[in-house]
């Protein structure tokens, strides 16, 4: 793994630039089956709330939002269900991704409907997104199997233009937290395998680890996102909280391949808009 990659930013505030793609990465929403329910002090519904809030004050122009994963923290079809309602404010399609507290098919039952929803790929533009999951029953830690590591590689093979962005919840790369490096993504170097085989893939993104990551392999950018609700301290050797505030990714796809991304933090955490 490389040096972080020195991304530019794009403010999302003002109109797209021609051809250009704007997303925003959400992840690990975490709601709970009891709409009181807090996260280390923290209540989900109420975070994610504020935030939806400032996106909608801030990110103009969104062709769809990424959720990545950790979406319940209970696999709950309640949890489900009040996250639809509050991704329902939201003004573009929302991509579902599983992690390893939810429940893919009660996930799929439950927060599907409208604009949320889970598919396995998009197309915007010129960019193919494709959207993994590293969930493993009864574990953490993630892993992609060998059926999906071969659609994977299909998918690659049968678009190799112009530009791929690959999304999933648990981190491909050791982010320096031994805590959370003990439950990323068991066989990364697989993944890595079948992507140093198709040089259209430009990024890698994922959720899990609650902090921001910024790094770049063989060209690739390897992206990481803090949570909608409680934060996870850098470096941290087991569980500790972070006192950064909730925050998303926005990420441009121009029509060249190049990627601009920066990680925005609420401004007032914890605030129903
Ligand atoms: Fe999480």
């Amino acid at each position: 793994m490389g040096p972080a990659s020195s991304a530019e930013t794009d403010a999302h505030g003002s109109a797209p630039e021609p051809g250009s793609i704007r997303l925003v990465q959400i992840s690990d929403t975490h709601f709970g089956r009891d709409r009181d329910f807090e996260f280390d002090g923290v209540n989900p519904r109420r975070s994610l709330g504020g935030l939806i809030g400032q996106i909608r004050r801030e990110e103009s122009g969104v062709a769809a939002f990424l959720a990545t994963g950790d979406l319940s923290h209970d696999a709950s079809p309640e949890s489900y269900t009040a996250l639809r309602e509050a991704l329902q404010r939201l003004a573009a399609p929302v991509f579902c991704i599983p992690g390893n507290h939810d429940d893919p098919g009660t996930m799929r039952r439950f927060l599907s409907g409208g604009r949320v929803v889970c598919p396995e790929a998009a197309q915007l533009g010129g960019w193919h997104l494709i959207f993994l999951s590293t969930h493993l029953q009864g574990s953490q830690g993630g892993a992609l199997d060998p059926g999906q590591l071969t659609a994977l590689e299909e998918a690659l093979a049968a678009r190799p233009q112009p530009h791929a962005l690959i999304a999933l919840h648990h981190p491909p790369v050791p982010i320096g937290s031994p805590w959370m490096d003990a439950m990323g993504l068991e066989n990364g170097e697989d993944l890595f395998a079948v992507l140093d085989r198709h040089p259209q893939v430009r990024a890698v993104i994922w959720g899990h680890i609650h902090q921001e990551v910024d790094a770049l392999r063989n060209g690739v950018h390897l992206w990481g996102a803090p949570s909608t609700c409680v934060q996870f301290k850098p470096g941290a050797t087991r569980y500790e909280r972070d006192d950064r505030p909730p925050g998303h990714r926005r990420l441009t796809l121009h029509p060249d391949g190049r990627i601009l991304t920066q990680v925005v933090r609420q401004v007032s955490a914890g605030t129903q808009a």
